[in-house]
């Protein structure tokens, strides 16, 4: 995955992206909503080759990316998306997570990686729907994805994974319209 919105460059994460991606997955801000606690070094190392691996693999099932911005070239979160779990796939063709190093929020960054990453999704991989589910306190979340033009379609209970009920954000192929300028970079290789 590899494509440009005005303010960001978004592809795959690498290896070597560790020690940036630290400073976003080592912050308990961060993480309070997130399905990992505050991770240390040696558990942000081995998510990013665990990331760098899939994006390696051929076929491809997912999509990794680093958030890098523009202006600066620094890493300032992640967004991936890649296959629903099985008991989620009636909700949409694939889903996605993310998250933006706390010194970044509030400038409607991931509203804009989020759209970028909605067009990569209908215009490469082809896909009729996408969607995300954030926790039901997490309103910041809520909102970036409402800003990028998805709607809310169901909420989950909170189970295993979750410890508190979510809230499910979708995009359909047909109906999503595109606020911003996105160049895509990376063609479809083979999700
Ligand atoms: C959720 C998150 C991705 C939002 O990204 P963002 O680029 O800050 O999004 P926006 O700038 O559009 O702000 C969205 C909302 O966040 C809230 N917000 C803004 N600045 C904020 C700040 N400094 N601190 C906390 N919340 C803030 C506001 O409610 C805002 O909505 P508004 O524009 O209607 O006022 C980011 O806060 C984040 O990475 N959080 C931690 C990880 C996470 O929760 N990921 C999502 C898991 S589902």
């Amino acid at each position: 995955m590899h494509y440009l919105t005005p303010r960001l460059e978004v592809r795959d994460i690498q290896d070597a992206d560790w020690e940036a991606m630290h400073r976003v997955r080592g912050d308990p801000l961060v993480s309070r909503y997130m399905d990992f606690k505050p991770a240390t070094a040696a558990e942000t190392r081995a998510w990013v080759e665990e990331c760098a691996e899939h994006n390696r693999a051929r076929p491809r099932f997912a999509h990794l990316g680093a958030i890098v911005l523009r202006q600066t070239g620094e890493i300032i979160g992640h967004i991936g998306v890649g296959h629903p779990d099985s008991h989620l796939r009636d909700i949409g063709d694939r889903d996605f997570g993310y998250a933006l190093r706390r010194d970044c929020w509030g400038r409607g960054l991931m509203p804009e990686a989020i759209g970028g990453l909605l067009c990569f999704c209908f215009r490469e991989l082809k896909v009729n729907s996408v969607f995300a589910q954030c926790a039901k306190g997490n309103t910041a979340s809520a909102r970036a994805m409402a800003k990028a033009g998805m709607v809310f379609v169901r909420e989950l209970q909170a189970s295993a994974e979750s410890h508190e009920p979510s809230r499910v954000y979708i995009a359909g192929a047909e109906t999503w319209e595109q606020g911003q300028d996105v160049i895509i970079i990376a063609k479809q290789d083979g999700l």
